[in-house]
């Protein structure tokens, strides 16, 4: 038997899965890390914890497994994080992560002064807070003597397929995440390397996330006790990688994602671009295209509020009775604890619960939180709507999609039908997939996908539910243009 690793690097922690060339789920395993919050709004990750954790979690992974028969790993990263390196490949400084929202002043300078529609000739996008490009602005002006040292710029999992396989790689999916590449016609965009100040030799060889980048190097083969021959493929950005975990391929089909972020994700056959780039317009990992919309904290604001507010552990008690209530509450929550991306654009957004009444209660506050996300991921499927891509059906991934009430939650308020697939670790699968395709296992990643991703279940919307969310969502679209102003009031204190 032939096996494979997919690992899904993400903000809170790194997955690892081992899977059989049938698609079997041989062990997994979890490696948490820290994020750093140095100043209000910034969020940092040292990328030597991340290689540990991938280390230590593939020598876990393989306790007690064959290791000769791990023929590929593949990798799906946390996306948009500026990982720089200098002429003797050592970190410069910690990673700027995807939902750090330093950046308002580049983002601000590249939208109104390079303007949208050059941005979106150049990359098929705008500048967004979190994306790589502002950050390399934000380097050159705030930390001259780090932008100076630059030898190598890449993305998050690009700094693992590195150290695991010695190739200066990166995927058309993560690398559409930079604001560098031109996504129509898949190349660096030697405008936008111009406008950032960055030799084009400082950014990585751009694959197909299938394509192998090369084989380990001998040191991690000899401390993993892996082949030498085995290939490391470019992998992909998370939400991609996820989309192929879930079969989330032909045109049209929909992947919603529960994680640290939230994300609607729409696979595309050919490029397209939305007249006010509204939608992220990304390369898939696929080969073809997508569009999405990206919510900062989605499955986090849950962990915010179970972890530091209520301070348990058990989140299913917490949800208990909840779904008696679920569609009657008059009690809403926004959840931009990081500030929002998709569709506000806003780092100075704040949480914020409205409507509660000396009646209200921990479980209501509880059923709220997971309800503002559900609203929240709704504007980015209205984006949808407008430029034409109407979401009928979607697949749910990601940690929040364990609790049956979210996934009720999600089927009523979009009032669409819900399939949940059998094997739910979305990014790390896709990238056990990539993995094997890389590896001639099978012809093209829908090949793959096709064969190996089943649906466990579907949750269809309740009618009844449903239209008592309609009546809440209007309200909840209010909020945020009510409140605009109070929350740049607040981040100016
Ligand atoms: C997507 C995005 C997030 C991160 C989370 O644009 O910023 O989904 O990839 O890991």
């Amino acid at each position: 038997m032939d096996t494979f690793i997919g690992i899904d690097l993400g903000t809170s922690s790194v997955k690892l899965l081992l899977v059989a060339d049938n698609g079997a789920i041989l062990n997994s395993v979890t490696q948490t890390y820290g994020v750093s919050y140095p100043h209000d709004g910034w969020s940092e990750q040292n990328p030597e914890d991340w290689y540990s954790g991938v280390i230590g979690g593939i020598i876990r992974l393989l306790i007690d497994q064959d290791k000769t028969e791990v023929k590929g790993i593949g990798v799906g990263g946390q996306m948009h994080g500026l990982v720089v390196l200098d002429k003797d490949d050592k970190v410069i400084r910690p990673c700027i992560l995807w939902n750090d929202g330093r950046t308002q002043a580049e983002t601000d300078y590249l939208n109104n002064e390079i303007g949208k529609s050059a941005l979106s000739d150049m990359t098929a996008n705008i500048a967004f807070a979190g994306f790589t490009a502002p950050k390399l602005l934000w380097l050159k002006r705030n930390e001259p003597q780090n932008f100076k040292r630059i030898a190598k710029i890449m993305l998050p999992k690009d700094y693992i397929v590195y150290r695991l396989c010695g190739g200066f790689a990166t995927d058309y999916s993560d690398a559409s995440g930079t604001l560098l590449l031109d996504v129509k016609n898949k190349k660096w965009s030697d405008g936008m390397c111009d406008v950032c100040g960055v030799n084009k030799r400082a950014l990585p060889r751009l694959y197909e996330s299938y394509d192998a980048v090369g084989t380990v190097v001998s040191d991690v083969a000899k401390q993993l006790q892996l082949s030498a021959n085995t290939v490391v493929c470019a992998g992909a950005g998370d939400n991609a990688a996820a989309a192929v975990g879930t079969g989330t391929i032909a045109n049209g089909d929909c992947n919603i994602s529960l994680g640290t972020s939230g994300t609607v994700f729409i696979a595309r056959d050919g490029f397209s671009v939305d007249e006010h780039n509204a939608l992220h317009s990304f390369a898939h990992a696929s080969g073809g295209y997508h569009l999405m919309g990206c919510i900062l904290s989605a499955a986090s604001c849950n962990a915010w509020w179970m972890d530091n507010v209520l301070k348990t552990p058990d989140f299913a008690a917490e949800q208990r009775g909840a779904d008696d209530v679920r569609g009657t509450l008059d009690l809403f929550f926004m959840p931009y604890l990081m500030g929002e991306r998709s569709p506000h654009n806003d780092v100075d957004a704040r949480g914020a619960f409205i409507g509660l009444r000396p009646t209200s209660t921990r479980r209501d506050m509880t059923l709220a939180v997971m309800e503002g996300v559900a609203f929240a991921l709704r504007d980015c499927v209205e984006v949808a709507k407008a430029c034409d891509t109407p979401v009928t059906k979607t697949r749910l991934c990601g940690g929040g999609a364990k609790s049956a009430l979210w996934r009720k939650i999600i089927a009523d308020v979009m009032n669409v039908p819900v399939e949940i697939p059998a094997i739910g670790e979305g990014p790390a699968y896709g990238g056990a997939m990539l993995a094997m395709v890389a590896c001639g296992k099978y012809k093209t990643v829908k090949d793959a996908t096709d064969k190996l991703v089943k649906i466990s279940h579907t949750v269809y919307p309740d009618a009844q539910k449903a239209a008592a969310y309609e009546k809440r969502y209007d309200i909840f679209k209010q909020l945020y243009p009510a409140l605009k102003n109070v929350y740049k009031s607040i981040s100016e204190l």
